[in-house]
């Protein structure tokens, strides 16, 4: 036995000289749960159908079509209202673990409140459950992926702080209905991006351009939200049910431009991430969030800081409610200090200018640059910053713009689940899941139709909304069938400048 640990220490040791894959092996520890995801108004079409409330995505598509850039929307999008059977077989032919799906608001209570609740609304995510749970996928749901009911957003949507108990009625609902057979809930996709660019920009829905505070109150009010829900899960479902319940949050890997901006990218993490992570592990917002937003707002003649403050009570009540980590990744930026700053000029809140390497391959949005290992390097600073919370990335995926021969797709999601690997493997990152962003290509906010994410085509001008496998969704069968990374047909990215990338 000695003899035999003695072999095995010399064994790794040997190959800890030779590189991180080969310790790594490039297969998922046992138990590792990968999954695919998608989103209720990305995918699901009938948006009028039955008794389903307007939400604000029919409603700003519906009204704005001058800000989708192909003037779409989805009303019809994948058709997965009525395909969800078809879409439920993919899942399972290609064998991921779960799925991971959102629930439409103003589907379930059609007037934005408990006063109706839909029963074709619940029934249809019932449905789907069920044929999920018949199929052994564990259904993962997002409470809210950003498309409240129209209605609400007419009082101030995000905005208005009464949106808290709207929200934790809505989702009683759901933890009544659906938590026998869910496990796993998100309570909201990725708020820094539906507050920032809802509600300071008119990239998303209700597309409100309220500067340098409409995010922060947004944010202020999620954070709310998520933590009552949270307890009012502990009190009413937790013993029964047992599930687990996080936010998700869209991380963007900030490194220094250079050695120089070492603090700098420590500062945009604590902007980006923080923000949202640092009250829900810690009670609070990040310091330097604190101090700097203060100093800009005063600087800008505000009688008080633009980041609203919360109180004893509901530090208390926020604090520790985030069952796992959950966040989207995609993409990385370096970050400098802004040179400005030093003239006593303030143009931003963090005090940052963020770029990227120009030789970074691109992806098929305006914002994609690839850089796996940026993905690394996240894990790392999640295990750091939090002290190696549970992690789920629910999101990662690449767009492109057309075709099924999606080779950069399997390059992407190669490097990509190789430094996840190696994070897990030789850096003790306490990864628990992971899932590919898209189960098919679908509607794309504003970039409409688009940029497909998609590891399975889908001809949206077809009646029937066809689907096709792409050559990413066989690689993905295969990598599932192994629990090991497959090689990739090309090591190179082909993607050239799209006309919506300057
Ligand atoms: C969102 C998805 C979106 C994806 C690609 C994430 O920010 O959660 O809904 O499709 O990124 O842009």
């Amino acid at each position: 036995m000695e003899r035999y640990v003695i072999t095995v220490t010399i064994f790794c040791a040997v190959i800890t000289r030779i590189s991180c894959c080969d310790i790594v092996k490039l297969t998922f520890p046992s138990g590792f749960k990968i999954g695919t995801a998608s989103a209720a108004y990305q995918v699901e079409g009938a948006w009028n159908i039955s008794d389903k409330g307007e939400n604000i995505w029919d409603h700003w598509t519906h009204n704005h079509p001058e800000y989708i850039r192909d003037g779409r929307n989805g009303d019809v999008a994948c058709n997965s209202y009525y395909k969800y059977k078809e879409d439920v077989a993919l899942i399972k032919s290609i064998g991921f673990d779960f799925y991971r799906f959102s629930v439409s608001w103003s589907r379930v209570l059609p007037t934005g409140f408990t006063n109706v609740i839909s029963e074709d609304g619940l029934q249809y995510y019932k449905n789907l459950t069920a044929e999920l749970v018949a199929n052994g996928i564990e259904p993962v749901v997002t409470i809210y992926h950003w498309d409240h009911p129209q209605v609400i957003e007419e009082m101030g949507g995000w905005t208005n702080e009464l949106i808290v108990d709207w929200f934790v009625a809505y989702a009683r609902v759901l933890f009544e209905a659906l938590g026998g057979s869910v496990k796993r809930w998100i309570t909201m996709n990725e708020p820094n991006s539906f507050c920032t660019d809802g509600y300071e920009d008119t990239v998303n829905a209700p597309g409100k351009v309220i500067t340098g505070i409409g995010k922060y109150l947004c944010a202020h009010n999620v954070l709310k939200a998520h933590a009552k829900t949270y307890r009012m899960y502990d009190e009413e479902f937790r013993d029964a049910q047992g599930g687990k319940l996080g936010i998700v949050l869209p991380i963007i890997t900030y490194l220094p431009y250079n050695s120089s901006y070492t603090e700098a990218a420590e500062v945009a993490f604590q902007f980006v991430t923080g923000w949202l992570a640092h009250p829900l592990y810690f009670g609070d917002y990040p310091e330097i969030m604190k101090t700097r937003v203060a100093l800009v707002s005063k600087s800008q003649g505000y009688p008080r800081s633009r980041l609203p403050e919360f109180s004893d009570e509901w530090i208390a009540i926020i604090n520790g409610t985030n069952d796992y980590f959950g966040f989207n990744h995609y993409t990385s930026r370096l970050v400098y200090d802004d040179p400005d700053e030093e003239l006593g000029i303030y143009n931003s809140d963090n005090g940052l200018i963020v770029t990227v390497d120009p030789s970074w391959p691109l992806g098929g949005s305006t914002w994609f640059y690839i850089y796996a290992a940026g993905f690394g390097e996240l894990f790392r600073q999640i295990r750091d910053e939090y002290s190696n919370p549970p992690v789920w990335v629910m999101e990662n995926g690449i767009s492109d713009a057309d075709g099924v021969d999606d080779y950069d797709r399997i390059n992407y999601f190669y490097e990509y689940v190789r430094e996840m690997l190696i994070a897990i493997k030789r850096d003790g990152c306490n990864v628990e899941g992971y899932a590919v962003w898209s189960i098919m290509d679908n509607f794309e906010w504003s970039a409409g139709y688009t940029e497909r994410f998609g590891i399975t085509y889908v001809e949206f001008d077809d009646a029937d909304t066809n689907r096709t496998a792409k050559l990413s969704q066989t690689w993905w069968t295969k990598v599932l069938s192994k629990r090991k990374l497959q090689s990739v047909p090309t090591s190179t990215y082909t993607r050239t400048r799209l006309p919506w990338q300057k």
